[in-house]
């Protein structure tokens, strides 16, 4: 017989596992999108026709000859063909040629972190785009240059985005939260013609002067003649430089501007962007995506996945600088004609309700965030989201890592009222779209799953030798190119090969993801398996961070993993080997230096949890570093006191009986 604590314990594992599974309500099922589950074979009957029946529903300028040309790993989709990514998000819902004419329908709705508002109709867009897009052809940048974007989550980041598309340049968004070094690297390797930032943004109460970071990187970006300044204003403006001849005020340029300019007619596979993500190596990617493909991805995904209505507000939390922001924020929802919220600043200010504040206040319907924000607001307790009104939620995503079960089970109750469907929607800078992911009207979702591949798309749990895994646990494979795949690495065709369609060849796209199907095919995502950490659902490279500490005048070498951490999924350990004339340093200050070495180099966002001083890095015979011994120490499996790492003897024995295991 069970008693009542076993019981309970069983209940809360049925709860938490495979078991428990949520059907859509009816209600939710007739007024869906997409209700019918034969969409998933009529898809894969004919993918290039089902993505062709999406691509038509975009404004082109010319039709596509061919849907689809596969000579892997390099696709071309929908060639020939003619459009204008900035056409099909603001001019045809102005223009009233796609059937509705929303020029006096909220495009932007936003509120900066001090509660200033603005929101701009499809109009006030359409008008603001042109006349920015007139602004940089005034400073010199045409057709295929390539600009970079390095600003707050205010309305100008989309208009930039949106005006570099209209005149065919190439942009390049640099996460406000990258230090200067980060945006000086990025830059250069993309040969930034042109900068726009701002004079600063807001963060927890805080100035973030971005003008003076694009300073500091400007001294060593050669490629970069002018940049264009937003003043984010309002109070006590800081003084910011401005460089006579380089630096010009947005807004004195958008006075003189003209708010007509002809659009390029850009070929679908010409590059709309750049955006850089972190690998394997110390040097972050540049993910190029293109235009036509890409922006039928993000239309149907945005369509099906979030069930989008017209009278729908659409708030996807990411910023603008991670592709979610460039999906979710910019082309989806503004090439389906949607309201997009955007919100400046953080969660947590000045008060830890701020985001069910704004919920209710704008009346969001459809709410978008990562996992470690919904571990957070657990973590700060049920009663804020209780203070606020949150009927208006229909639908609630998930993005950027695994979601444990519990933070799902939370999401769903406390935010959704029990009453909205969840779609946890797995894919990467990489995939451009959402891959793997429930269809809120279709899909039984069980919490923990993103549950099966978006119709059109063919993913796969494939073994080593590239076999395929029916149930249970392997690496997850797309095996036929999709439309918003990216085409190429910027200026490094062969990493592009080696990278992602090697592992297996024949055309089968490697993400770098465990996974595990259960009996029904559902996906678990079990989290990179190559050297990428997920950290609070952003994507840092082990080496990028390595690169960044040994660049540290007192350190001699270094190796870092990732550790499980309760809110961020991932935190950093670095583990550290000092210069011989800094052994003698006071650890706690270096420890804070190296840390501070590391915001310098990277951004805040790679500051190293804890740093280890380590005698000796442990090897392997033929040189490679032990990280399955450093993982399970930053765990604490394998050492108790982590002080003794300091002694060679401790890490010549753990090597043994590592060494032994192996
Ligand atoms: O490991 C997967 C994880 O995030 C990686 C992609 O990171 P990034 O390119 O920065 O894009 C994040 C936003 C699209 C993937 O390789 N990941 C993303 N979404 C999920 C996820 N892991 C599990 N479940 C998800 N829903």
């Amino acid at each position: 017989m069970q008693t009542p604590v076993q019981r309970n314990a069983l209940d809360i594992h049925v709860l938490l596992t495979e078991a428990r599974k949520f059907t859509p309500s009816k209600q939710f099922q007739a007024q869906a999108n997409v209700n019918d589950p034969a969409i998933y074979e009529k898809a894969a009957g004919d993918y290039e026709a089902f993505w062709a029946s999406w691509a038509r529903q975009l404004e082109w300028i010319e039709p596509w000859k061919q849907v689809l040309e596969w000579k892997a790993p390099h696709a071309k989709w929908f060639d020939g063909g003619k459009l204008n990514a900035s056409v099909n998000c603001v001019d045809r819902h102005v223009l009233g040629q796609g059937g509705a004419n929303l020029r006096n329908k909220a495009a932007i709705i936003w509120e900066g972190e001090p509660g200033d508002t603005r929101t701009l109709t499809y109009w006030d867009l359409y008008r603001a785009v042109n006349r920015f897009a007139n602004v940089l052809k005034k400073l010199g940048v045409s057709r295929g240059d390539r600009i970079a974007i390095y600003l707050p989550m205010i309305p100008e980041a989309v208009i930039a985005c949106l005006a570099s598309a209209r005149i065919g340049a190439v942009h390049s968004v640099v996460f406000g939260g990258f230090s200067s070094e980060a945006l000086r690297d990025r830059i250069n390797d993309a040969e930034a013609k042109l900068l726009i930032t701002a004079d600063f943004g807001w963060r927890r109460g805080k100035q973030i002067l971005l003008k003076n970071a694009a300073d500091e990187a400007l001294c060593a970006c050669p490629s970069i003649q002018n940049v264009v300044v937003v003043q984010r204003g309002g109070v006590s403006t800081p003084p910011c430089h401005i460089q006579a001849s380089r630096d010009h005020w947005w807004h004195r340029l958008m006075e003189d501007a003209s708010s007509s300019c002809p659009p390029e007619a850009m070929n679908a596979e010409d590059m709309l962007y750049i955006l850089y993500t972190s690998g394997t190596t110390g040097k972050p990617k540049g993910i190029v995506h293109t235009t036509g493909g890409y922006l039928t991805g993000v239309y149907a995904t945005m369509k099906w996945v979030f069930d989008l209505k017209p009278e729908d507000v659409f708030w996807c939390t990411a910023d603008i600088g991670w592709v979610t922001g460039h999906s979710y924020v910019v082309y989806g929802p503004l090439a389906n004609g949607a309201s997009v919220f955007i919100y400046e600043g953080a969660p947590d200010w000045p008060e830890k309700d701020r985001f069910w504040k704004l919920i209710e206040k704008y009346g969001i319907t459809i709410f978008y965030t990562a996992p470690t924000a919904i571990r957070a607001f657990m973590k700060w307790g049920d009663a804020w989201p209780r203070k606020a009104d949150l009927s208006t939620l229909r639908l609630l995503g998930s993005v950027g890592e695994p979601i444990n079960p519990e933070a799902w089970i939370w999401y769903q109750e406390k935010i959704g009222g029990g009453r909205c469907p969840i779609v946890d929607t797995w894919w990467q800078t990489e995939t451009g779209a959402i891959m793997i992911t429930p269809l809120p009207g279709v899909t039984v979702t069980k919490p923990g799953s993103a549950t099966k591949a978006f119709p059109g798309i063919f993913a796969e749990v494939l073994n080593e030798l590239g076999e395929r895994i029916e149930s249970g646990g392997g690496y997850a494979a797309i095996t036929r190119p999709w439309p918003s795949m990216l085409r190429t690495l910027f200026k490094d065709p062969e990493r592009y090969e080696k990278q992602y369609w090697s592992k297996w060849k024949n055309g089968i796209y490697f993400p770098g993801d465990g996974a595990k199907r259960d009996e029904e095919g559902y996906f678990w995502f079990l989290g990179r398996v190559d050297d990428v950490m997920n950290v609070a659902g952003h994507r840092i490279g082990t080496m990028e961070v390595e690169s960044a500490l040994v660049a540290h005048p007192d350190v001699a070498e270094a190796a870092v993993v990732s550790r499980k951490h309760e809110i961020k999924g991932e935190a950093i350990v670095a583990f550290v080997t000092l210069r011989e004339h800094a052994r003698s340093k006071s650890s706690r200050m270096l420890v804070e230096a190296i840390k501070d070495h590391v915001v310098k180099k990277i951004g805040a966002l790679a500051r190293p949890e804890e740093i280890l001083f380590s005698a000796d890095l442990p090897k392997t015979r033929s040189g490679k570093i032990m990280r399955r011994l450093l993982r399970d120490i930053a765990e604490g499996k394998a050492l108790g006191d982590t002080t003794t790492l300091a002694d060679p003897t401790v890490v010549e024995d753990l090597k043994r009986r590592y060494e032994e295991d192996e």
